[in-house]
């Protein structure tokens, strides 16, 4: 099974800027942006935040106010902060034998990193690698990683999968089935997201009364560290 799916990603496979580098640093730029937003709107974005911060040690001298500004539209804003703090720790002690003891970085970003950078044979479980993996009964190797997420983006889709593109179809037991409809995100998170991330727009142009602005929306920016409240009301990026 897993070398059908090879011998298909060498053909098929995306060509994306982080697969030509082994940089530790430039995967976890990437794979923290890739988190939650997707490949065609990281690509830019990724391009420009390693020319403005090629190392570890330039994004850790940034401020604060800097690395938020430039994250803007990338959405779930919290994720600047957490590849600041830990571009901060690696500067100061290095890169840990846990990957998982920096901020951002969960099971699977650790794997990715650990596949991507430092050659292990661990492969990062992401929601299109599992589909692939419990839709085809198969357990690939490390190897297999980028192959598996092409296929999960392209082919393997969760509602409509493309059985008859799949370099998998005759193997796999579940050509020509559909999983059921996932959870959409509620309208109500969407929708203080959104009042969240307007607030941090107004805020990241310049400082500004907190009076003016979506009060609830500001508590929880300020609990993530986005924004600090100054004593006299007025709401800024922090320094
Ligand atoms: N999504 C998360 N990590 C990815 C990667 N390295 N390539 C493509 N899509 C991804």
């Amino acid at each position: 099974m897993e070398a059908q799916l090879l011998a298909w990603y060498a053909g098929a496979g995306r060509d994306l800027p982080w697969r030509h580098t082994r940089d530790p640093y430039a995967i976890l730029v990437s794979e923290i942006m890739l988190q939650q937003t997707q490949v065609d709107r990281v690509v830019p974005r990724y391009l420009a935040w390693l020319e403005r911060w090629p190392t570890v040690d330039a994004l850790a001298a940034a401020p604060a106010a800097e690395v938020i500004r430039a994250w803007q539209g990338l959405g779930y804003n919290r994720r600047a902060l957490a590849l600041h703090r830990a571009a901060a720790l690696i500067a100061r002690d290095g890169w840990p034998d846990d990957l998982t003891v920096l901020p951002g970085v969960g099971p699977y970003t650790a794997a990715a990193i650990g596949n991507f950078a430092l050659a292990k044979n661990v492969l990062p479980h992401d929601v299109n690698v599992d589909r692939v993996e419990r839709r085809t009964g198969h357990g690939f190797t490390g190897a297999a990683a980028q192959a598996l997420m092409d296929l999960g983006a392209t082919v393997c889709l969760a509602r409509i999968p493309r059985c008859d593109a799949c370099p998998l179809e005759a193997l796999c037991p579940s050509r020509g089935t559909r999983d059921e409809a996932a959870r959409k995100q509620s309208r109500f998170e969407g929708s203080f997201r959104q009042r969240r991330a307007s607030t941090l727009r107004l805020v990241a142009a310049s400082a500004t009364p907190g009076d003016v602005l979506d009060r609830e929306a500001v508590e929880a920016l300020a609990r993530d560290g986005l924004v600090v409240v100054h004593g006299d009301g007025t709401v800024e990026l922090p320094s």
